[in-house]
């Protein structure tokens, strides 16, 4: 589908918002994404994923219209590309896509570990329980303080926020890992995005203390819709409840994520 760029703006080095006039569904579910075709031509030839970060609405005329921000990071030569697309150019998206962030009822404390860019999935959650009586908490880490985006968006909304940063510049100094070890309670449910390495750590400190844990995966991802199979990631055994065969030990983080159950992931074969 072809819709138009809204704005897309720098917002710290190398992070940059967009918003796309793109009318979605209400029901978003937090950690779904889209695949964005970052050029007309045909290099790069596949489309890119990314989360999508809030829905936003503006006015045109005497018209409300609806629309979706995404917030990106500049890795390569697709984010690159999309960095220098201008207000008014129309892309071509796909989605929403994937299955989002679920088992927390609101009961007990629900902890978002974010680390850089990962921070993308959990704003639309801390909107939806901002007014609510629920205990939710953000873990944001990342390398310096340039490295925390969209962080003063989570600040308006009211969201309780403990900050690690690698080099000390902001909040305490060292991995936000240490802070989850910190925080973590025997009624808490951690929701988790970000580095390999950080999620992995997230999920040993959640089974260690017999907690919830849900994480959203990162895999390059070609079709982003379980048709290509190039994004599966390798589970723990699992049976077929109607014929107790063995189901292929593998699913894919597009269609059956890109958020999994931790305690389903084989961490060792990620
Ligand atoms: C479900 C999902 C949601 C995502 N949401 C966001 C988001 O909200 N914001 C955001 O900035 N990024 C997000 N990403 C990562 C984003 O898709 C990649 O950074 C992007 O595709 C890189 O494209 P590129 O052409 O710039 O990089 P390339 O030129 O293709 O590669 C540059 C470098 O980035 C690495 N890379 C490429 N694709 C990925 C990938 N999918 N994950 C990790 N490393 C990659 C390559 O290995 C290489 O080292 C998401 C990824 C997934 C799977
Ligand atoms: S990206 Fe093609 S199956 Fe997931």
């Amino acid at each position: 589908m072809l819709v138009e760029i809204l704005y897309n703006e720098e917002i710290l080095l190398h992070y940059y918002k967009m918003g796309l006039l793109w009318s979605l569904p209400s029901t978003i579910e937090a950690g779904q994404f889209l695949m964005f075709r970052v050029s007309d031509g045909i290099d790069p030839f596949l489309r890119r994923p990314f989360g999508i970060y809030r829905t936003i609405s503006i006015e045109r005329g005497s018209k409300k219209l609806g629309g979706v921000e995404i917030l990106y990071k500049v890795v390569g030569k697709g984010t690159g590309l999309m960095a220098g697309l201008r207000q008014g150019h129309k892309v071509d998206v796909l989605g929403p896509l994937g299955v989002g962030f679920s088992g927390f009822d609101g009961d007990g404390k629900l902890i978002m570990v974010a680390g850089g860019v990962g921070i993308v999935p959990f704003y639309l959650l801390a909107e939806g329980l901002a007014n609510k009586d629920s205990r939710v908490q953000l873990l944001f880490g990342g390398r310096c303080k340039d490295d925390l985006p969209g962080l003063l968006d989570f600040e308006n909304l009211g969201t309780e926020i403990k900050i690690s940063t690698d080099n000390g510049e902001l909040g305490v100094r060292g991995a936000v890992t240490e802070l989850l070890k910190k925080e973590v309670s025997d009624d808490s449910t951690v929701y988790a995005c970000g580095p390999k390495g950080m999620l992995k750590e997230v999920a040993r400190i959640a089974r260690e203390r017999g907690v919830p844990c849900f994480v959203s995966l990162d895999k390059i991802m070609a079709c982003g819709m379980g048709a290509c199979l190039g994004c599966a990631v390798k589970v723990n055994g699992r049976k077929s409840r109607y014929t107790a065969q063995n189901l292929s030990p593998y699913k894919m983080v597009c269609k059956d994520g890109p958020v999994f159950d931790a305690e389903e992931i084989v961490w060792k074969e990620l």
